[in-house]
């Protein structure tokens, strides 16, 4: 079953085979994900709309490879090779502001859906 939890400032929340809402994580309770789900990570200052944040993702710490700043950002079937621990960011150009880092949330890849 999948469990919702908050979390608050800036804040990523990871949404499983569901489209992803602002500061619902949808995730199971070990944050357990199986190969070939889909899986959505979406950044954003909770509370706030879109206020011209760039986003940055991170897994493990290091940037995502290849970069990218889509927000939400989708990965449609993943992998173990996405298992790790992730966290965003973002950076806005108008007054060169960059954001705290986001929450982390580990997700846990492997076996296969129905299997
Ligand atoms: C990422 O950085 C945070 C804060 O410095 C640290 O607590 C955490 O252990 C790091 N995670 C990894 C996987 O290196």
């Amino acid at each position: 079953s999948r469990l919702f939890s908050q979390c608050s400032g800036f804040c990523l929340v990871v949404c499983v085979s569901v489209p992803c809402f602002l500061s619902v994580c949808l995730v199971s309770p070990d944050n357990h994900v199986f190969r070939g789900e889909t899986v959505t990570l979406r950044c954003d200052i909770q509370g706030e709309g879109d206020t011209g944040w760039t986003n940055s993702w991170y897994k493990n710490n290091y940037s995502i490879y290849p970069y990218n700043t889509y927000n939400p950002y989708m990965i449609s079937s993943v992998t173990q090779y996405y298992s790790g621990t992730y966290t965003c960011s973002g950076y806005r150009g108008r007054d060169s502001q960059s954001s705290e880092i986001s929450n982390a949330v580990t997700l846990t890849v492997s076996g296969e859906l129905g299997l």
